[in-house]
């Protein structure tokens, strides 16, 4: 496999990935740092497959203003692995011997090896507690989405903000995809005047989509279900591009494709118990087909027992495959959204109406996924005879902006750097570095907890209605920052 360090191997590799020279505007101008200035010191919480995006840059582009000095997660095999490579990109001949920590430990860690800041990429569950615990440790915070998976993580994270009144970076590297930044450049210049409705529309494919549903995120009390999960990124993109909160949510879903019970009902064959030696099923992963799979998971798992290759269509899924939300924003804007993870297709169409006109995005991650010979997926397709690309529907983005009583135009969208659209590269240098940034971000991407808060809003008050059946009121929720701690 080709994929990349911060790249999740079943998911589809944007050919932007690959460009060096990015288009005028999409990368920030940064000062170079005082040489005499100490390095920021960076403790890794959670070291599994994303955390890798973190130390390959606190280990490589950033290694001049931040290191990492401590890692903390139960489960030594993984935290082996990542300082396995810094000991690599440290030119040692072994791993690199930083200190480690269980969970327990986060305190201790942040005392005794003087932490700065402390990276969160454990498993979303935890990510209250870690960042509260962090906080009031005297630590700083960077955090992956989503914030927190439950209205309960919001209150507590607030609270210890406001206690301690310490930084809170919320990394929503979607911002950073030079096709969302454009969006948002073309909605905030007023070229579709005032929005009037979002109708938005995600589809993940049954490579990529059938992940959610192997991985720890197939229980909801893990993740929040995909609505906080993953829709915690689009959530944010729309709160972002209209530059404005939720106010009432309504939500309908289900589990429908994947899940013991469908895959019966559909007459599925037996099902091997795991991705892990099972051949031609195009449903499986192969831990052992990626290096990084094997050590990080296969060789982990007698640890904790985690199995990172169980099979979709296995017993105990809790979270939903097809969903649709109804968001009222306070400003009276409409979202439609909906989110399919069994799709043939990857990507996503975005539609914003205004009062002068209408913005239209349409991205193509991957648009069919291949089959080999013996029925396996093909995780990259790039690297087979007949390539990534489908002529009905290539790879790529397109932005179309047409005004009223006046042809479409196509929006140029100029090229990224790095991982998820070209997002990833560009997000760590507004992490790492933004202290040295030589003015303002015109395009306001840099993202707080007050940001994570109203993402996960909406995620969590769509978990509340399709409990109830009932639209919710954000508000009585109590999590927003502008609602004040509980
Ligand atoms: N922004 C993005 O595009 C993006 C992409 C991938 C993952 N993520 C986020 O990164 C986080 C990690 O995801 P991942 O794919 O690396 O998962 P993973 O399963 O590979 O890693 C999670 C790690 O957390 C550890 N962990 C479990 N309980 C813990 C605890 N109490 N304290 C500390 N660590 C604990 C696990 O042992 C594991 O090593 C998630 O929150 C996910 O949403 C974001």
């Amino acid at each position: 496999m080709t994929h990349p360090v911060d790249q999740n191997p079943t998911a589809p590799a944007p050919a932007s990935h690959t460009s060096t020279r990015p288009g005028a505007g999409v990368v920030p101008q940064f000062a170079d740092p005082d040489p005499s200035r100490p390095r920021r010191r960076y403790a890794v919480a959670g070291t599994g497959h994303r955390a890798g995006m973190y130390v390959a840059a606190l280990t490589g582009e950033h290694a001049d203003v931040g290191e990492i000095v401590a890692w903390l997660d139960p489960n030594p095999a993984r935290i082996d692995y990542h300082d396995t490579q810094v000991g690599a990109a440290l030119g040692l001949d072994g791993p690199a011997g930083l200190p480690r920590y269980g969970p327990e430990g986060l305190e201790a860690m942040v005392g005794e090896q003087r932490a700065d800041t402390v990276i969160v990429t454990s498993v979303d569950r935890t990510h209250a507690e870690l960042v509260d615990r962090a906080l009031r440790a005297g630590a700083d915070v960077v955090v992956e989405k989503p914030l927190t998976t439950d209205a309960d993580g919001c209150r507590r994270i607030t609270q210890a903000v406001a206690d301690t009144g310490r930084d809170v970076v919320m990394t929503f590297n979607y911002r950073y995809a030079p096709r969302n930044s454009t969006l948002r450049q073309v909605i905030a210049s007023g070229a579709i005047g005032e929005v009037t409705s979002v109708h938005f529309e995600w589809a993940l494919d049954t490579v990529h989509g059938a992940d959610y549903f192997r991985r720890w995120h197939r229980d909801k009390a893990n993740s929040g279900g995909l609505l906080v999960h993953k829709a915690s990124h689009h959530f944010d993109l729309v709160n972002w591009w209209i530059d404005d909160a939720p106010a009432k949510v309504y939500a309908s879903g289900a589990l429908r494709f994947y899940g013991e019970e469908n895959s019966a009902a559909r007459g599925m064959r037996e099902r091997p118990e795991r991705g892990t030696g099972a051949h031609g099923d195009p449903y499986s992963l192969d831990l052992r087909a990626d290096p990084r799979l094997d050590a990080l998971y296969l060789r982990a798992e007698r640890h904790d027992g985690y199995r990172r290759d169980q099979d979709p269509f296995a017993p105990g899924i809790t979270i939903e495959d097809n969903m649709s939300v109804l968001v009222d924003y306070r400003r009276g804007a409409t979202l439609t959204y909906s989110l399919n993870a069994h799709s043939p297709w990857e990507g996503y169409r975005v539609t914003v109406n205004g009062t002068a006109g209408r913005a239209e995005l349409q991205v193509v991650e991957r648009g069919f996924i291949e089959l080999d010979d013996d029925g396996n997926a093909v995780l990259d397709p790039s690297a087979t005879p007949l390539g990534a690309h489908d002529p009905l529907r290539p790879e790529g983005d397109h932005l179309i902006l047409q005004r009223h009583w006046q042809r479409p135009e196509e929006v140029a969208i100029p090229d990224g750097i790095g991982g998820h659209g070209g997002g990833d590269a560009i997000l760590l240098k507004d992490v790492f570095r933004r202290d040295l940034r030589i003015g303002d971000d015109p395009l306001g991407r840099a993202a707080d907890y007050r940001d994570g808060l109203r993402a996960v809003a909406v995620g969590i008050a769509a978990n509340r209605s399709l409990l109830t059946g009932q639209p919710v009121v954000v508000e009585q929720l109590g999590l927003l920052h502008e609602d004040g701690p509980q």
